[in-house]
């Protein structure tokens, strides 16, 4: 298949653009770096330094002139503070610019749009765990309400044009790649603060002394149901993860463990906005997909630790 990855430079969407090169697929990358990387994006990817908000005449240019079969969609302004901070550019980027990608898709053709949405904010502080995709969605973000709302945008172009996708609403993703931007990603973080010697912070609620707890799936299983919704799910929503909670200092042991670096933690009380609890029902995806997570937290963080360690930065 001939398939363009959006943001394919960035941590999720380059595993996507390697699983999808495997498998003998043409892949095209539009990304404009913000956040991802050049070396990232596999070789025989085609790359396309394009903004998805200010370059829209290049984007449909490109997307006519290719004539891609998918767009699998992973490019976002994904900080949730940041979204606070400032809602406009939130919507700037991730309903304008994918509302771009939308209108270019169905007047050149394209047969299905694979959308990276978030499990995890979709929940908010929602009293049942884990949260199943039918459970009604507690936005507490403009992040959560922008991922929300093109989830409904995506359902009015197959209604209205016939543009099949599919909704891939991801939990806590981690994995080699990732890069710690101080917001989000708390492996990444940890590892940055392992590597340098500092200690790392976690935020605590009085009765949840051990910090918030997350579902952590691991960042080739994200890859691996990319691969399956190419031809299946279609005109669906999944959550992807793995239904276990783990809390923050449960993940900053098994870090500490692998590294066999050991620097005390600092306790805070929890920040305005933190969810205590978070965890996915994945079983739709189970049963329409065949896909399961299959990597434990311990492996992932282990093969993420390998990569870090293999870029030669050292535990001091
Ligand atoms: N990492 C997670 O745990 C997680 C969880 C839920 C959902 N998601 C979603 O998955 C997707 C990928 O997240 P990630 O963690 O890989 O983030 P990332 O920042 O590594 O990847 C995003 C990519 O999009 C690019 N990009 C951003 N704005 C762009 C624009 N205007 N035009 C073109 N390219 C642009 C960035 O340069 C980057 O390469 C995002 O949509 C995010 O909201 C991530």
């Amino acid at each position: 298949m001939k398939i363009l990855v959006v943001g394919g430079a960035g941590f999720i969407g380059s595993h996507v653009v390697d699983l999808y090169i495997d498998n003998g697929h043409e892949v095209h990358v539009v990304d404009d770096l913000s956040t991802g990387k050049k070396g990232n994006i596999h070789p025989r990817a085609k790359f396309h330094h394009l903004d998805i908000y200010n370059d829209q005449e290049a984007l449909t240019h490109l997307i006519q002139s290719e004539k891609f079969e998918i767009i699998n969609h992973h490019a976002a302004q994904k900080s949730v503070p940041a979204s606070m901070e400032n809602p406009i550019i939130d919507a700037q980027i991730n309903i304008m610019g994918t509302l771009n990608l939308l209108e270019s898709a169905v007047e050149h053709g394209v047969k299905k749009f694979i959308f990276a949405s978030s499990g995890g904010t979709l929940a908010g502080d929602i009293s049942k765990i884990p949260t199943s995709e039918v459970d009604t969605p507690v936005l507490v973000s403009p992040y959560a309400i922008s991922k929300y709302t093109l989830e409904k945008y995506l359902d009015f172009y197959y209604q209205h044009h016939g543009l099949n996708y599919t909704v891939l609403r991801y939990a806590n993703v981690y994995g080699p790649r990732q890069v710690p931007d101080g917001e989000c990603g708390v492996v990444s973080i940890f590892l940055e603060n392992f590597m340098q010697g500092k200690p790392s912070k976690i935020y605590t609620f009085p009765h949840m002394p051990s910090g918030a707890t997350r579902d952590y799936i691991f960042v080739k299983e994200v890859a691996r149901v990319n691969l399956l919704v190419l031809d299946d799910g279609d005109n669906q929503v999944f959550n992807i993860g793995t239904g276990v909670e783990t809390s923050t200092e449960s993940v900053y042991q098994i870090l500490q463990d692998g590294l066999k670096c050991y620097v005390p933690c600092i306790k805070e009380p929890k920040r305005k906005g933190d969810l205590e609890r978070v965890s996915l029902n994945c079983d739709q995806a189970f049963k329409q997909l065949g896909w399961r997570y299959q990597t434990s937290l311990q492996q992932g963080l282990m093969e993420t630790i390998y990569s870090v360690l293999e870029r030669k930065i050292e535990c001091k």
